[in-house]
């Protein structure tokens, strides 16, 4: 049994019924299911962590002057809760979740969630809520650990006061076409991230100045945009949810290096573990957009993909920009080499193979 001593629960007096959640399982779509409760869990300066619990899912409500309102001093995390073959529940690598967390909140000048106090909170709500985790293939209960500066404040300094809060949402497929390839817009006039800015942290601000160029993409036909480095427009970044790996005609694997404008996928880790161990070889090296469209054409680039925990691993079929526009393969089908990491991926996260990295955690 999960251990709740800091987040007592407190059941909501109206849940959904067991009749129409399961109505509502049967297509979840993404981020618009949610479960019937959630955590809770202040900070301030002159009590640390307290008042921890589990309880009803509900509005928020908050002062106009909260700090976060202003000044977007906001960090998120985003992670899968998977249903066993036997039933059970388990996460994948909430441990790398929880320092990320960390790491995020050091870049936004917060306080810093405690690995024991994050994952406690994240196994609470999925055994509360464990009944909301959808069946099928791809649907999980996919996590979203938040905090924010609560403080009711107009001065620009870090916030004296934060609520972390854990809400969790049924998923299937982040892309409505499932495993077929997306297209991708390569942006020239707008970048995510910046040298020394907060391209490698996980705030909110990070995504709401991705949504123009995501506009942007979508207008061109593509389904994502994908960003160049900052200071050159050379080299490949990532897309705004995602990192990206090129499989060469060799059978190695490429991915831009871990900067400071790139998040560290958990995702992204796991598949150059994974990559290696099946015997390719994987390179962090940066590649830049005029060789990626260059090698795609002479079929030296034979696959691209995009990987997160959203998106698991989607590939890329056509790439469109003011710079050309080109095929990765058919254009039409996952790679071999794509469709093998991603099952390999999938089967451990889902406790049906061998998980020799001790990446699972089995919950309750
Ligand atoms: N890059 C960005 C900007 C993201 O938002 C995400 C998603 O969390 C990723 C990459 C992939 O990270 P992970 O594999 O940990 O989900
Ligand atoms: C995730 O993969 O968890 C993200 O936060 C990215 C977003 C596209 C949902």
């Amino acid at each position: 049994m999960t251990s709740h001593m800091n987040f007592p629960v407190e059941t909501h007096p109206q849940p959904v019924s067991a009749s129409e959640r399961e109505k509502l399982l049967e297509d979840p779509g993404f981020g618009k299911l949610f479960t019937d409760h959630m955590v809770t869990l202040r900070w301030s300066e002159n009590e640390g962590w307290h008042d921890g619990k589990v309880s009803a899912r509900r509005p928020i409500e908050m002062d106009p002057a909260t700090a976060v309102l202003h000044y977007a001093q906001e960090i998120f995390e985003g992670m899968k809760a998977y249903r066993l073959g036997d039933g059970s529940a388990a996460l994948f690598r909430p441990d790398r979740n929880a320092a990320r967390f960390r790491a995020s909140s050091r870049r936004l000048a917060m306080p810093e969630l405690p690995d024991e106090l994050f994952i406690e909170a994240i196994e609470t709500l999925v055994d509360t809520d464990s009944n909301w985790i959808p069946p099928g293939d791809g649907a999980a209960l996919y996590l979203r650990p938040f905090m924010f500066a609560s403080e009711v404040f107009l001065g620009v300094r870090p916030a004296k006061e934060y609520l972390f809060i854990v809400i969790a949402s049924s998923v299937g497929a982040y892309f409505k076409g499932g495993a077929a390839p997306i297209s991708l817009w390569v942006s020239f006039d707008y970048n995510r991230a910046g040298p020394g800015g907060t391209g490698a942290a996980k705030c909110g601000g990070n995504y709401a100045s991705s949504l123009l160029p995501h506009g942007e993409a979508l207008s061109k036909g593509c389904d994502q945009v994908c960003f160049l480095d900052a200071a050159e427009h050379v080299w490949i970044e990532e897309l705004g949810g995602m990192n990206l790996f090129f499989v060469m005609d060799d059978g190695s694997l490429v991915t831009p290096p871990l900067t400071d404008t790139i998040l560290a996928g958990i995702t992204r880790d796991s598949l150059i573990q994974l990559a290696r161990d099946a015997g390719h070889a994987v390179r962090e090296e940066r590649y830049s957009f005029e060789q990626w469209k260059v090698d795609a054409q002479s079929g030296r680039c034979a696959e691209t993909f995009a990987c997160g925990t959203a998106a698991v691993v989607t590939p890329v079929g056509t790439v469109k920009s003011d710079h050309g526009a080109f095929t990765l393969g058919d254009g039409e089908t996952a790679g071999p080499v794509t469709a093998k990491l991603h099952a390999a991926l999938e089967a451990i996260q889902r406790g049906e193979s061998n998980d020799s990295h001790g990446w699972v955690k089995r919950l309750g």
